[in-house]
């Protein structure tokens, strides 16, 4: 396995390689399950993985945990040796965004909603480094997340719109046992926060269960939803019922997809999961 931490250096390695299939799995390392079930569709269907490791503070807004988002690149380098990856890059912030860097990538549509609304900055800070990720690796094929489904159907979004020759591979949410997703940020939670955190996914799993019985409106399904987590003092900033389509919020079922998502606080911890139907 390579290992570059030299934009430069990488790039005129990715000069030599000529008809090989690229697959990318950008991440922010402190890898965990969730991370290698990309990395392992990524070598299972591709002849090269490459894998970026980068805190990208972009996405970060001034009051968010960027300087304590976990790190732990020795570790991610040994997982990600172990899974069989060809490449990883571990870029230096300052080569990434210079000291005269002045341009951001900015979806005007999807990224306001939900995750947009609640954080202004931060789909701006993702499309920004992916696209410039993108850019270096020109890789065939991309690993996203669906645990991160908004961030998926933005990237999708900027494939299509900014014209990359890419194919995007969806990959399911991997959880825990309890059905907590997997997250590099459940390691900010008490052992007893995260048996609690289940009730994320169980919240979940009612609102799809309920929608799919059809007995009652959306509304009274986002109550429902609102007063389970609410009893179990996790602090809500938002439940949505939208088309998978637009992330428009909807107010009756109808069979095209539909994403159930939320964003709750528990023991200052920012949980982010969601449900398709
Ligand atoms: P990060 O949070 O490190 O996630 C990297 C990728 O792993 C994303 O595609 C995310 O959706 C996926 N992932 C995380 N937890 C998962 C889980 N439990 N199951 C399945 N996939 C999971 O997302 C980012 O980094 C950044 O925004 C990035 C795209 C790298 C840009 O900086």
């Amino acid at each position: 396995m390579k290992i570059f931490k030299s934009i430069k250096s990488f790039s005129s390695w990715r000069g030599n390689q000529h008809n090989t299939t690229i697959g990318f799995v950008p991440t922010m390392g402190a890898l965990h399950k969730g991370h290698l079930s990309l990395v392992k569709k990524s070598t299972n269907q591709c002849d090269l993985t490459i894998v970026s490791l980068f805190v990208n503070e972009l996405q970060f807004s001034p009051n968010e945990d960027f300087k304590k988002y976990p790190r732990n690149i020795k570790k991610d380098i040994d997982l990600l040796e172990k899974h069989n990856v060809d490449i990883v890059i571990v870029p230096d912030a300052s080569k990434i965004y210079n000291q005269n860097f002045s341009f951001l990538i900015q979806e005007l549509d999807l990224s306001k909603k939900l995750e947009g609304f609640s954080r202004p900055q931060f789909f701006n800070g993702v499309t920004t480094i992916v696209c410039k990720l993108f850019n270096l690796v020109q890789p065939q094929r991309v690993y996203f997340g669906m645990k991160d489904i908004q961030q998926l159907c933005i990237i999708k979004k900027m494939i299509s719109d900014l014209n990359y020759n890419i194919k995007l591979i969806s990959c399911p949410t991997i959880r825990d046992v309890n059905g907590l997703a997997i997250s590099s940020r459940n390691q900010y939670l008490s052992s007893k926060g995260k048996n609690e955190a289940s009730i994320v996914y169980q919240t979940l799993k009612m609102g799809k269960e309920l929608i799919q019985k059809n007995r009652v409106s959306i509304k009274v399904v986002k109550q429902k939803m609102s007063t389970q987590l609410l009893v179990h003092n996790f602090k809500i900033e938002y439940i949505s019922i939208a088309s998978l389509e637009n992330f428009e919020e909807i107010s009756e079922y109808q069979k095209h997809k539909t994403v159930i998502s939320l964003a709750v606080i528990y023991e200052n911890v920012r949980l982010i999961d969601n449900v398709i139907i």
